[in-house]
């Protein structure tokens, strides 16, 4: 693959995209831990109000477990929100780690969201593998890896002293041509360097698009925390199992407190 091919079609044809307008490791990280679960333009308002809410580590760091949990409301997966809001205080407390070593220590920071702050922010050169990188990169070799060499390949082809501007590249291509149903060949700049020139691999739907949302614990999940940041009723329309499995999953997350039959959220 041609990495100048790309990085010139990132040039002209990139996002801009509000967290690619700092280098604030606080606004980059919150930034990748909402996207790791929600699309870009879903993630747009929400970064914008969770840091007029937050606006430093410190903000964020001084907050109770329930005010994230209620800022993060709808956006999923509320543990992710707790385990930045420890990190936060780790970092109010010590500062900011300077690579992606002191990166990965942080609560809830994966090996991709390490490499995703470290290179954006530090200008480090390391690839930030998420299943869109993943996704091109098998595509343009032809070839399935597991994850070390598929880590070991992208750090391969990341042009040396461009990290961020390789990882953004390669994130806006997975998203908006080289997307998992419907490639669009005819507009990709290293189509030419294509084993696969598109070709879908089998099994490339995902899974979850076969499991109906409502049918998920995420779904129950997100309802009773709903309902504890409203104080509502919990709903037990959805049936006393699944509502005892989501209750126990967000006790042993620290995201619920029952308190004989009164559930509420942490610190409140
Ligand atoms: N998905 C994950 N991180 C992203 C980023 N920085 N920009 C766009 N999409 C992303």
């Amino acid at each position: 693959m041609d990495a100048a091919a790309l990085l010139d079609w990132y040039a002209r044809e990139g996002r801009d995209l509000p967290w690619r307008r700092t280098r604030d490791p606080y606004r980059i990280l919150v930034s990748e831990v909402m996207l790791q679960q929600t699309q870009v333009d879903r993630v747009i308002p929400r970064y914008e109000r969770f840091l007029g809410r937050f606006p430093d580590e410190r903000a964020l760091a001084a907050a109770s477990a329930a005010e994230v949990i209620e800022e993060w409301s709808g956006l999923g997966y509320n543990r992710r929100a707790l385990a930045l809001w420890r990190a936060a205080q780790v970092v109010a407390a010590e500062g900011w780690p300077r690579d992606v070593a002191g990166l990965r220590a942080l609560p809830g920071v994966g090996p991709y969201t390490a490499a995703a702050v470290a290179s954006f922010t530090f200008g480090e050169d390391v690839a930030a593998v998420d299943t869109n990188l993943r996704r091109v990169i098998e595509r343009v070799d032809g070839v399935a890896r597991s994850p070390g060499a598929l880590t070991a390949r992208a750090a391969e082809l990341l042009p040396s002293g461009r990290g961020a501007a390789f990882n953004h590249a390669m994130m806006d291509l997975g998203a908006t041509v080289c997307r998992p149903r419907a490639p669009r060949c005819d507009a990709c700049p290293v189509a030419d360097w294509c084993a696969s020139r598109g070709a879908v691999p089998a099994g490339a739907t995902a899974a979850h698009t076969r499991v109906r949302f409502q049918d998920t614990d995420r779904f129950v999940r997100g309802r009773v925390v709903a309902a504890l940041v409203e104080r509502r009723p919990l709903p037990h329309d959805l049936g006393a199992e699944r509502l005892e499995r989501a209750l126990a999953g967000l006790e042993r997350d620290g995201l619920d407190v029952r308190e004989g039959e009164r559930v509420m959220l942490p610190g409140r």
